[in-house]
């Protein structure tokens, strides 16, 4: 594993991301409220690329069985990606994709080190 600059960390205010090339890679890294995440820019669905898609909220159901009757809500704004091809949602904090337990986007450990996002792969 070996560390690589790919920003500093005043070109990636909160809820701004950059894809970079790493290796050869295309990774993606986010800024979201203050923390760094860095994942490959690579959707679990069809390979399609993730991480240049838009960060949203989602929608959230709640469903009454005794009513009928169901509401939406929306929530997490600024936490979710959404991939471009299919739209479908990863939580940006941690990958896990919301319609699929066990599927995570591929991350990698970032840090800030002297004012530079630093990603190790
Ligand atoms: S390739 Fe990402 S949702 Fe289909």
């Amino acid at each position: 594993m070996a560390s690589h600059v790919v920003a500093s960390a005043d070109e990636l205010g909160p809820g701004e991301r950059k894809v970079v090339q790493v290796e050869g890679r295309e990774v993606g890294v986010f800024n979201v409220d203050g923390e760094y995440y860095a994942y490959s820019n690579w959707c679990a669905h069809q390979s399609g690329p993730v991480c240049e898609g838009s960060v949203t909220g989602t929608y959230e159901a709640t469903f009454d069985r005794d009513t009928l009757e169901y509401e939406l809500e929306w929530s997490e704004e600024g936490h979710i990606l959404n991939c471009p091809w299919h739209g479908w949602e990863y939580d940006v904090r941690d990958g896990e994709c919301l319609s699929r337990e066990k599927v995570r986007l591929p991350s990698y450990p970032v840090t800030v080190t002297d004012g530079e996002i630093v990603v190790e792969l």
